[in-house]
């Protein structure tokens, strides 16, 4: 079964709770959410492995370590997950980024997918799959499986804020995908809107409406 992590990191929560605030506004928005996005991909590298190499220092040789095993790749979800993305890249410069959009059928309400493009390579790619708001979880399966229907081997699912519906919904479709958060929400309301959330994480990103 997937696992799920709440990063409880004292600056991660604490930019949070600005990201919450109604009073903050776009520009301020979106560079929390983008320095959050940082923080949380020195969380989410934490168990990358390390292979030992030697290198030559000034003054004498060194047994040291470099990144081993798999590449990365970030797929954000358009539009809200591009905000967090930029933030990931400055830690993780190599990455390469793929992008999967979606929208929802008038009629089923279901999420469909409308573009995918995708790293040549991604079997090959240890995928980090980008949406700030995990609601009920039907935007994230969808795009797990377009990632998995083109071959994707190892996917995460790196969100800011979750609801248990949403968890509850990629656990169940998707046992393989590790889920990692900032914050596990209280429910969803009526409108699928998490509470006590953010609101519109896409809006508040661009300033929308
Ligand atoms: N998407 C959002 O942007 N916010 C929510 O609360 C739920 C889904």
């Amino acid at each position: 079964m997937g696992k799920v992590y709440v990063f409880d990191h004292p600056l991660i929560q604490h930019k949070l709770t600005f990201i919450r605030d109604k009073r903050t506004g776009t520009k301020e928005f979106r560079e929390l959410v983008d320095e959050v996005g940082t923080l949380m991909a020195f969380e989410i590298t934490r168990d990358l492995p390390l292979q030992e190499v030697n290198v030559q220092t000034p003054v004498s040789e060194a047994n040291s370590k470099v990144l081993a095993g798999k590449k990365l790749g970030l797929i954000p979800i358009l539009r809200a997950g591009l905000g967090m993305t930029d933030g990931i890249l400055g830690l993780i410069p190599t990455a390469k980024v793929g992008h999967v959009g979606l929208y929802r059928d008038p009629e089923t309400l279901q999420p469909v997918e409308y573009y995918v493009k995708l790293p040549s390579d991604i079997e090959e790619r240890e995928l980090i799959v980008i949406d700030p708001m995990l609601a009920t979880g039907g935007s994230a399966n969808v795009a797990i499986e377009a990632l998995k229907k083109r071959g994707a081997k190892q996917i995460r699912l790196m969100c800011l804020i979750a609801a248990p519906e949403g968890v509850e919904a990629v656990k169940e479709e998707h046992p393989d995908v590790d889920i990692y958060l900032a914050a596990l929400d209280e429910k969803l309301n009526e409108k699928g809107y998490i509470i006590p959330g953010l609101g519109d994480a896409g809006d508040r990103l661009y300033g929308t409406k």
